[in-house]
């Protein structure tokens, strides 16, 4: 194996989902700490009062202690390079989140064993199903009273349509939580608090060993030996297949908090996870593990640090090694370039790296040329990556700058948002940019971009609901499309393109302009919309 192979070999790029206070961020705490990232926990997260992550770069975050754009984040455990990438837990983000996950190889999905599945739950696995990739479950909060085992299961069989495979099972929870049975292994790995709550004991048993019922307990030590019978007669078996095509997911259960179960999960999922995977282009499959290098862009976020004031974009290496001297080309401008200080980020600390491999997360400066689901190639390679569809936006607002002063400024935020893919812009026909129609598709969105039009292009935004529900865009039209006949609150507007498009209140009026427009052709569309 050559030094290619092997560094691409030992990656591993995934993300992180759950519903909010699940505990996604203290299990990426965790993460971090085995791999000797940080240095002790609470390092990511701080005080309650000041309460925030480290992948957590915006101020609306803290103030709403959710987290709105991902973050990425490497380190090294034992021999692997791995890459986690944070998604947020709100469901108005999902377009994000879904972005996230074009650039991830599996998902870990943290519950709360008290709560089971929620809401967002719900939504972003979803999402994390849309891309059929592996996605692996992390029962949270073992050390609190939780929900039956066996329920949960059948909760996440029933709710999200995954069929498990419990690669541990727990002994009992709360107070009385005695750790978990190592399904493979065949020994049981008890828990033990030991006084101060984030450090525990782990000593290993086997499930008939006789000192069993002194560590555990009689009535835990009989309830474990049934449920483990149970299990093996009853449960989905372990088909590595079927967890690599997203039809299985394996189940751990543990205690983030208390540190319980943390790495034993950690190192089963890294030995399942699978290494960099090929992805599809217009010339066919990309071997992740050619030693030509190639990119795409998955996310832009500009004005990350304020102090920087730029535009970051981030790529995911799809194929060979990335070496900070060469020069690449960006297939959609047909341009070639070098990358304008490469950089990994680990939480809020940027790194200038002079090379990174397949399966790595970089982040460049943008000089303004890259979109989302762009590709960039080594020189004389000419592919481009399969696009990355952007959601139908279903909440709208006519928005402009309340002092007309602030023109420039206005004009440059939307634009500069828009090209994030955190809002779609669009405008009313033949008019400038003075006054723009916000469309989203999750209403949260609409309070970010406006804190964000105020903090960083310090413009206060004047904005007004519209009743739009539904938008298409219009393929074919019988007669200019200003003399359609459309009900009178259907509208007529252009993209930043200059396509036309229309916005309805509802199904029924596009039903009716269809029907009094013999000719019109709409679709709902445009460049790989997602609905
Ligand atoms: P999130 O990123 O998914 O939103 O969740 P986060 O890790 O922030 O965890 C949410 C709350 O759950 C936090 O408590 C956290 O300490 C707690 N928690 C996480 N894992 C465990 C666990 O295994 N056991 C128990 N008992 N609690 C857990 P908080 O009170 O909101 O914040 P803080 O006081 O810890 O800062």
């Amino acid at each position: 194996m050559n030094e290619l192979e092997k560094e691409i070999g030992r990656r591993r790029t995934f993300a992180i989902i759950s519903h909010p206070g699940a505990g996604k961020t203290t299990l990426t705490e965790k993460f971090l700490l085995y791999g000797g990232a940080i240095a002790q926990a609470g390092a990511v997260k701080g005080k309650k009062s000041a309460r925030h992550a480290v992948s957590d770069w915006m101020e609306i975050e803290k103030q709403r202690g959710i987290s709105v754009t991902s973050s990425v984040m490497q380190f090294q455990y034992k021999d692997f390079c791995i890459n986690i990438l944070d998604t947020p837990g709100h469901q108005d983000f999902s377009e994000d989140t879904y972005r996230t996950l074009m650039a991830a190889d599996s998902a870990v999905m943290v519950i709360d064993a008290s709560k089971g599945v929620e809401n967002q739950t719900r939504k972003l696995f979803k999402v994390c199903a849309m891309r059929h990739i592996p996605i692996f479950t992390f029962i949270n909060k073992m050390d609190r009273e939780s929900r039956n085992p066996f329920d949960l299961l059948d909760e996440i069989e029933n709710e999200l349509g995954i069929p498990t495979c419990p690669i541990n099972w727990p002994i009992s929870s709360g107070k009385d939580f005695r750790g978990v049975y190592d399904r493979r292994k065949k020994q049981i790995l008890s828990f033990a608090a030991t006084g101060g709550h984030h450090q525990v004991a782990a000593t290993a048993a086997d499930l008939s060993d006789p000192s069993l019922p002194q560590l555990i307990g009689e009535e835990n030590c009989s309830t474990i030996r049934e449920d483990i019978e149970l299990l093996d007669g009853a449960s989905d078996e372990f088909d590595i297949n079927a967890v690599h095509s997203g039809k299985l997911s394996p189940v751990f259960f543990g205690s983030a908090l208390t540190n319980f179960g943390v790495e034993p999960f950690l190192e089963c999922f890294l030995e399942m996870t699978p290494p960099p995977l090929a992805r599809n282009s217009d010339a066919g499959a990309i071997d992740p593990f050619s030693p030509d290098f190639s990119a795409f862009v998955f996310k832009i976020q500009a004005n990350m640090n304020k102090a920087h004031r730029d535009r970051l974009t981030f790529m995911r290496i799809c194929s060979g090694k990335f070496d900070r001297e060469m020069e690449v080309c960006h297939i959609q401008s047909g341009k070639k370039m070098k990358l304008s200080q490469p950089q990994q980020i680990m939480a809020q600390e940027r790194e200038i790296i002079s090379e990174a491999y397949a399966g790595d997360i970089i982040g460049v400066f943008d000089p303004g040329i890259f979109s989302i689901g762009d590709t960039v190639c080594a020189p004389g390679k000419k592919f481009a990556f399969e696009g990355i569809p952007t959601f139908a936006p279903e909440h709208f607002q006519r928005v402009y700058a309340k002092d007309t002063m602030k023109r420039k400024q206005f004009v440059k935020g939307v634009t500069q948002i828009a090209q994030e893919g955190a809002i779609q812009i669009f405008r009313e026909v033949d008019t400038g940019m003075e006054e723009v129609i916000v469309g989203v598709v999750g209403v949260l969105q609409f309070d970010v971009f406006q804190y964000r039009m105020k903090n960083e292009y310090n413009v206060d935004l004047v904005t007004t609901g519209l009743p739009y529900s539904h938008i298409r865009w219009i393929d074919s039209s019988p007669c200019e499309p200003k003399q359609l006949k459309l009900s009178s609150d259907t509208k007529l507007v252009e993209d930043l393109k200059g396509n036309l498009l229309l916005l309805f209140t509802s199904e029924w009026n596009i039903r009716w302009a269809l029907d009094k427009n013999e000719g019109l052709v709409l679709s709902e569309f445009s460049r790989g919309i997602l609905q």
